[in-house]
């Protein structure tokens, strides 16, 4: 009998969620019934989702800013299916694929000045490591620093540069070499970078967990002191990169010409993990000059003309759909609609962000009553506000949203760009709904605070 997935999804839709109890992560599948997102989706398109009962969601997440086309983009669906007809020799390893070269071409186009050599790899932590490595060939130094709240990714290579506390633990002892800096303090990275010993400074140029972006002259002058000190400074544009910000590449709003670039995420409209690593010239020959050495660093999907090709399609997208306008345009009237809040719900302490990368940050209510139950929450664990947020969002609203960061009481918003008016009303609206419904003890936010406190305090 012919093997079919559609017959096969179709007769095993249903055993998903004990699939994973038993098989993947139960403790991924706990949680998504605790926070009422233990759904069935079986269809997506666009910016929504829709599960197997036919409700329809909009998807906020975007995988974390993978899908900036929309999901299941026609013209990069179709360019795959034409892909799979041509009977290309992929992965062929000893050769220099065409397709490689024509994506590393537009990118190189569309990068700062003097950035013209790209390696590829699959994944925007495997771009974060390729970073790090060259920058230490390139400079024979050893110290990477990096800053306060930073994500770089999850491998053991990117982990000591991770700002967040909660995700260092337990996977010690990390790699030494490592130090982080408070983010707009240029004195200290001054007194760092003096030392001598640093190969590289790692900045988000808007920051992905929290959504945190730096005084405006902190970034220039950061650059400034790289370069003074032989510094290499790498820009990480993996999530705020490739249009999300209402700039192709987010450190084009502070006009920055850092040394490395590293995007993922989007590149491949979302079918084929890729990643791309782009540099100086100088930079890259450190590592693989020497003919002995032109195969020292590689990964072995690297390259592979599916992704190429998806990345080729993606970036024909952007333009053609003029998706860097579109965000920044739409983002500039969902981010005004969101700020507009601010004067009808005081919990609202900030809205902040550029193009389609947004964050609410809230505070304690003034209410008595009302701050009892945030500091319950907030006690029970940090950022708890937040989720009773993103949780109403899900349930009342059929919205999906996430918690900025660990600790924190930030929404993050990472819409696909291909969003309008439509839905930045239906966002702005949900909003308003929720933070009214969260003014009152009975309504329906607090509600869910009870069950969260308990399985929150739970061993
Ligand atoms: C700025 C940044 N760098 C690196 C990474 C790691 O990318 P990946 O999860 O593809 O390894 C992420 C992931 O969210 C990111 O946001």
């Amino acid at each position: 009998m012919a093997f079919s997935i559609t017959q096969l999804i179709e007769e095993r839709q249903d055993d998903q969620y004990a699939l994973h109890k038993s098989y993947i992560n139960p403790s991924m599948t706990r949680v998504l019934g605790i926070i009422g997102f233990n759904k069935k989706y079986v269809r997506g398109k666009g910016a929504y989702l829709w599960d197997i009962e036919g409700n329809r969601y909009l998807d906020l997440l975007a995988a974390y800013g993978v899908f900036n086309l929309g999901r299941d983009h026609p013209v990069v669906n179709r360019v795959l299916q034409e892909m799979l007809t041509l009977e290309r020799p992929t992965l062929v390893k000893m050769d220099v694929p065409l397709l490689s070269g024509l994506l590393a071409e537009e990118l190189v186009k569309r990068m700062p000045p003097g950035l013209d050599a790209v390696f590829f790899a699959n994944s925007g932590a495997d771009a974060v490591d390729t970073a790090f490595k060259f920058a230490r060939a390139a400079t024979g130094r050893p110290r990477i620093l990096f800053l306060d709240h930073a994500f770089h990714g999850l491998t053991l290579g990117t982990l000591p540069a991770n700002g967040g506390a909660v995700f260092r633990e337990g996977f010690g002892p990390l790699m030494p070499g490592f130090d982080m800096v408070e983010m707009n303090d240029l004195d200290t990275l001054e007194q760092e970078l003096h030392k001598g010993d640093v190969a590289a400074f790692i900045v988000e140029p808007i920051q992905g967990k929290g959504v945190y972006i730096p005084e405006d002259d902190y970034l220039p002058e950061a650059q400034r002191l790289c370069r003074q000190y032989g510094t290499i400074f790498i820009c990480d544009e993996v999530q705020a990169g490739m249009g999300r910000t209402g700039r192709f590449l987010s450190h084009q709003h502070w006009e920055l010409e850092p040394d490395i670039v590293t995007i993922a995420k989007s590149l491949s409209g979302g079918y084929i993990p890729v990643s791309a690593c782009i540099m100086r010239r100088s930079i890259y020959q450190k590592t693989f000059g020497p003919l002995d050495r032109c195969q020292v660093h590689s990964t072995t999907f690297g390259q592979n003309d599916m992704a190429m090709a998806a990345g080729l399609a993606t970036l024909h997208v952007i333009d053609e759909e003029k998706l860097v306008e579109r965000s920044a345009r739409v983002g500039e009237k969902l981010l005004a609609g969101l700020a507009a809040l601010m004067e009808r719900h005081e919990l609202i302490a900030d809205v902040r962000g550029k193009g389609l990368m947004i964050g609410i940050e809230f505070r304690p209510p003034s209410g008595l009553k009302l701050k009892a139950a945030w500091m319950a929450a907030e006690t029970a664990q940090k950022g708890l506000f937040s989720q009773l947020l993103v949780m109403a969002l899900m349930r009342d609203h059929h919205i999906l949203t996430q918690v900025g960061g660990p600790g924190v009481n930030i929404i993050k918003l990472l819409p696909p760009l291909i969003i309008g008016d439509e839905e930045v009303e239906m966002i702005v609206s949900a909003f308003d709904d929720v933070l009214g419904e969260a003014t009152r003890l009975r309504g329906r936010v607090w509600s869910l605070s009870g069950q969260l406190i308990k399985h929150a305090l739970a061993p």
